[in-house]
């Protein structure tokens, strides 16, 4: 495994969306009140990014079709009739003043 460097701890808030591609890893990460959670960027229902997505609590709710994932688990916790796999969940690595990702 190797470490990737994504962002400056500095540079984080409430708020924060940002994409990376490493490799075959699409990644979004995200901080909302003061957690931050890396998943992959695309929804698995459909592949629509997650960029917009709704977060509350350790939820997070694609907005395309409503299919919501545990942010901890990436388990689907509500979907329609389609079946979908589960989200995939990254860990984030502290690193000194910055986070990133070992892939
Ligand atoms: S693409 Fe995300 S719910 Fe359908």
């Amino acid at each position: 495994m190797r470490y990737f460097s994504l962002e400056k701890l500095i540079n984080l808030y409430d708020g924060y969306r940002k994409t990376f591609k490493i490799d075959e890893h699409h990644l979004l990460l995200i901080q909302e009140e003061g957690v931050r959670f890396l998943v992959e960027s695309f929804c698995p229902h459909r592949e629509h990014s997650l960029m917009d997505a709704i977060i509350f609590g350790d939820t997070i709710s694609c907005p395309h079709h409503n299919y919501q994932f545990h942010l901890s688990s990436g388990d689907v916790l509500q979907r329609s009739e389609e079946p979908c796999r589960k989200l995939r969940i990254y860990e984030l690595v502290e690193e000194g003043r910055e986070v990133g990702v070992l892939l």
